[in-house]
């Protein structure tokens, strides 16, 4: 995780990465499986394999949309495919089972988006075990030497652009501060939560040491601001509670609400006009249809575009590369420490969108550019 290596982490990092490139050098790359090459198995498979996707239950539209964009995508690229969702409740395991299966069923490439980023090490060892190649899509896998690659829009930068958006966003509206705000993260079980938190607060802990911004409640902890699971109901009850002790009658006035994405912002909107004050600033992600509407109808503050076509297609990239026996692309080697490696990543630039860039940023989305005009 960018800026959180220990430098000698990083040092080490760095050591790995040079000594691998060197032991590659000259040599066939895919002979010796978990050796030199990071993907182990990726010796080539016959371009009509079966492809395995598990994905967490649906928790944001994006979640739903990449089901489908699998499902065509790879079958137009030729392959077999077997797409599955956790459910809503029992997710983990119902997770757990879903690799097994797949692993089974003789999946050459396993893409996950993981519920529980820390309880799926077994499952990918049994795939590296089985010879198949596992990719992390959009949340990371923890403690596990056995996962090959991470697809992903750049969480840290997410986390940025949230915690720039917040701040704009409060001095459009009143020029001079200070700002009293609220602090909302995501679920402690998706490792994307900590990383879109620590993003946000790299721009926003400065504010707060200055004194010009100030987190009402006083609860700045992640621990204390996360919402399990991403449920709306979670947010909403949350700030419920805040409004009461914080917000009513003679309380504090609340200028912004830094919220990790659209599900919630939309809650936490619902709570603020409950209670009969009016509507912060609030930022979110993943370009939702009702959090645009919101967006252009000037209440919800931000969301950021993470095209999820791109992500997918990034995603079949790299199995297209895995088939014929060559390595994916990437263009990170240092950022993502899981606990147990540096994950080989491909990450992609996320892109904050507020009213006045929205007909821009969802120019080419043929569901979200009717929506700005
Ligand atoms: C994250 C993902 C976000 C959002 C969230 C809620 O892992 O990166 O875009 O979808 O899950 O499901």
């Amino acid at each position: 995780m960018r800026k959180f290596l220990t430098r000698s982490l990083a040092v080490s990092a760095v050591a790995l990465v040079a000594l691998s490139v060197a032991a590659c050098g000259g040599s066939d790359r895919n002979d010796s499986g978990t050796g030199s090459n990071p993907s182990g198995a990726a010796k080539g498979f016959a371009k009509d394999a079966l492809i395995g996707v598990a994905l967490p239950s649906k928790t944001s539209e994006n979640w739903v949309l990449a089901g489908d964009l699998f499902t065509n995508g790879l079958k137009d690229a030729g392959f077999k495919s077997d797409v599955q969702y956790a459910g809503a409740s029992t997710t983990v395991a119902d997770q757990q089972s879903q690799i097994s299966a797949m692993i089974t069923k003789g999946a050459k490439v396993i893409v996950i988006g993981a519920t529980d980023a820390a309880q799926l090490g077994t499952q990918v060892k049994q795939a590296k075990d089985a010879g198949a190649v596992v990719i992390a899509y959009d949340r990371l896998i923890t403690g596990t030497k056995d996962l090959d690659y991470y697809v992903a829009f750049d969480n840290f930068k997410v986390g940025q652009l949230q915690g720039q958006a917040l701040l704009d966003g409060m001095k459009a509206k009143k020029p001079t501060g200070p700002y009293t705000i609220e602090l909302f993260s995501g679920s402690p079980d998706d490792n994307n939560a900590g990383v879109f938190f620590k993003g946000a607060m790299d721009v926003l802990q400065p504010e707060i040491d200055k004194g010009n911004v100030i987190v009402g409640s006083g609860q700045k902890d992640v621990k204390q601001t996360a919402i399990q699971g991403w449920k709306a109901e979670g947010a909403q009850a949350r700030m419920d509670s805040i409004m009461t002790s914080t917000y009513a009658a003679g309380g504090k006035t609340l200028d912004g609400v830094l919220s990790p994405n659209d599900t919630l912002a939309r809650a936490i909107i619902t709570s603020v006009k409950a209670a009969g004050k009016p509507v912060p600033v609030v930022t979110g992600q993943d370009s939702e249809v009702e959090s645009v509407k919101s967006i252009m109808a000037g209440e919800q503050y931000s969301t950021i575009n993470k095209d999820t076509r791109k992500l997918v297609a990034q995603t079949i990239k790299m199995v297209q590369a895995l088939q014929t026996g060559g390595e994916p692309e990437i263009n990170d080697t240092k950022s993502y420490d899981n606990g147990s490696k540096v994950v080989p990543s491909y990450l992609l630039a996320p892109v904050i969108v507020t009213k006045a860039n929205a007909a821009e940023a969802y120019a080419n989305d043929p569901k979200l550019a009717p929506l700005t005009k």
